[in-house]
C-alpha cells in the first residue's frame, strides 16, 4: 500500500505574460525565470538593450518601466506583466530622433556605442526624475552606467545640454 500520499502540487513554472512595449502588446508564455531582458532580446528581438554584465552592475540594459528606469537584468518578466516598457527603439517618433538620442550625436559621446542604448533610457529616465543641469548630481544620477570607453565627458555633456533644452 502507497503510504506516502499524493505527490504535493507543484508551483507553475511558465506563465502568459502581457508586455506592453514601445505601445505594442505582446502575449507571451514565459519560463518564471525569464528575465525581461531575455524577454526582450530572445522573445521579442529588441537587440537594442544590451546584455553587458548580467548582473546589475553595468547598466548597458536599462529600460523605463512606466517612464521609470530598471535595470532589464534584474527584472523578471513576470514581475511587468500587464505594464509599459519602453526601450531605445521606441524613443524615435516618425523617424525623428529622440532629442536625447539627437544631443548625443551632437557631443560625440559614444566610442563603440555598446553602453549607448543603456545611458540614453538612463538619461531619459533622469530627466523624468529631475531637470537639473548639474554636472555633479548628472554624474551622481548616471552612476549605474558604465562605459568602457570613457566617454563620461562627453555624455554628461549630452545630458546636460538635453536638459537644458527641456528636452
Ligand atoms: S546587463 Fe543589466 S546591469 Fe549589466
Ligand atoms: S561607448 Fe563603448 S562602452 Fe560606452
Amino acid at each position: 500500500m502507497d503510504s506516502q500520499g499524493p505527490l504535493p502540487s507543484t508551483p507553475a513554472s511558465r506563465f502568459d505574460i502581457g508586455l506592453i512595449v514601445n505601445g505594442t502588446s505582446h502575449r507571451l508564455a514565459v519560463d518564471a525565470r525569464t528575465t525581461l531582458l531575455d524577454a526582450l532580446r530572445d522573445r521579442l528581438h529588441l537587440t537594442g538593450t544590451k546584455r553587458g554584465c548580467d548582473l546589475g552592475q553595468c547598466g548597458a540594459c536599462t529600460v523605463l518601466l512606466e517612464g521609470r528606469r530598471i535595470n532589464a537584468c534584474l527584472t523578471l518578466a513576470v514581475m511587468v506583466h500587464g505594464r509599459a516598457i519602453t526601450t531605445i527603439e521606441g524613443i524615435a517618433t516618425d523617424g525623428e530622433l529622440h532629442p536625447m538620442q539627437t544631443a548625443f550625436v551632437q557631443h560625440d559621446a559614444f566610442q563603440c556605442g555598446y553602453c549607448t542604448p543603456g545611458q540614453i533610457m538612463s538619461a531619459i529616465g533622469l530627466l523624468n526624475e529631475s531637470r537639473t543641469t548639474d554636472e555633479a548630481t548628472i554624474r551622481e544620477h548616471m552612476s549605474g552606467n558604465i562605459c568602457r570607453c570613457g566617454a563620461y565627458t562627453n555624455i554628461v555633456a549630452a545630458v546636460r545640454d538635453a536638459a537644458a533644452r527641456g528636452s
